[in-house]
């Protein structure tokens, strides 16, 4: 049922910092602050040549976001894809190296595909799936479970956070295994894990400023969003969960693609959403919101209060989060997103929980 909420979605944005901690807890061991995944993986990850992460929807962009991640801590390089084009690609995989599959259902067919073919190839597979008697599940070398609880909303959003962290988790553990992270950097990055519901339920308290942007947004017919780094894949979902809900279309580009193209999009009707924690790239981005700025197109900033102060750009509104390390950036901010798209399907009196042409899980290709 929806407690107290008005829709599934707004429950289940809400159960965050609940159910990530819940997740949290099956994959670290809070005591000592290493990771510890629920199952014992059959291969060892310094013998893994590259992994290959396939998913659909949101679930690649938990995917996607999860490639800075091993390339970062693990040194791994990694290929993301979305399912329907890895089944027909013909992608040349070799043999005991590592496929990862996304999914809240376990049932979507292409990621089905996807993974069968993998398995033919004779690569390792793990399903990082929501619902473990699901047939990914069933079908997979390694399952790993997100503990997000049942999602009825059809736009994902507490999967998605949950799918973030059990990555983040077989990142940090693909690191320590190939010895590219010490205990040292592991226990800090075990540690800023350990602060993501907190972060969270911080962000959740913004919710009244962002419901009052959502009016405004709720004016435009097209939304830009704007991401660098592990904000990139967070820009692309944002868009997603946007267009999928309130019906207005949104893209999300890769900041430093803004002059090859869609900067010629952007007027005074135009919000841009730039998602921009302060981190090493934060001043790259500043520089592509300036662009935006010239042109009259209405900046909504989402940073923390260090990057509010060196935005050197006016914009409609700023949303600042709390101070983080830069690995859980992408968990923290996915609530603003999250939110700025519910209120904004709310005040276009959409049918929030189940949008039009939508299925929760689609078992057709
Ligand atoms: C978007 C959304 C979809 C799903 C996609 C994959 O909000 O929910 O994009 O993420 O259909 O579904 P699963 O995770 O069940 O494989």
């Amino acid at each position: 049922d929806k407690a107290n909420y008005r829709h599934f979605m707004a429950k289940e944005i809400h159960e965050q910092p609940e159910v990530v901690g819940h997740t949290l807890a099956r994959y670290v061991n809070m005591a000592t602050d290493q990771v510890a995944l629920p199952a014992e993986l059959p291969f060892d990850f310094s013998k893994i040549g590259r992994v290959s992460i396939t998913a659909c929807g949101t679930a690649s962009y938990a995917g996607f976001v999860a490639k800075y991640w091993f390339e970062r801590f693990a040194r791994l390089p990694v290929e993301i894809d979305v399912a329907s084009e890895f089944r027909y690609r013909e992608a040349p995989l070799r043999k005991g190296d590592l496929a990862i599959f996304i999914s809240q259902s376990g049932e979507t067919a292409d990621t089905l595909a996807a993974l069968r073919y993998a398995k033919a190839q004779g690569l390792h597979t793990i399903s990082v799936v929501n619902v473990t008697t699901s047939t990914i599940a069933r079908e997979s070398e390694t399952v790993l479970p997100t503990l997000a609880g049942p999602e009825i909303g059809v736009a994902s959003t507490k999967a998605f956070t949950c799918q973030l962290m059990v990555l983040a988790a077989i990142a940090i553990a693909a690191g320590k295994a190939r010895g590219e992270l010490s205990d040292e950097d592991e226990t800090k990055l075990v540690q800023a894990l350990v602060e993501v519901p907190r972060l969270m339920s911080a962000a959740l308290a913004l919710e009244p400023q962002i419901e009052k942007l959502a009016r405004d947004i709720a004016k435009s017919r097209d939304v830009l969003y704007l991401g660098r780094g592990t904000s990139y894949p967070l820009a692309l979902e944002g868009a997603l969960k946007l267009k999928e809900i309130s019906y207005i279309h949104a893209e999300g580009y890769a900041a430093g693609e803004l002059k090859h193209g869609p900067i010629a999009l952007i007027d005074e009707t135009m919000p841009v959403v730039v998602i921009a924690p302060y981190d090493r790239v934060f001043e790259k981005t500043v520089s592509n919101m300036q662009e935006v700025a010239a042109r009259g197109g209405r900046i909504v900033l989402m940073t923390d209060a260090h990057g509010a102060r060196e935005a050197t750009v006016e914009s409609l509104e700023t949303i600042v989060l709390p101070d983080m390390p830069a690995t859980v950036t992408p968990l923290v901010y996915a609530v603003p997103v999250q939110l700025l798209a519910y209120h904004t399907a709310v005040i276009m009196g959409t049918d929030v929980d189940q949008p039009r042409n939508l299925a929760k899980s689609v078992t057709v290709e």
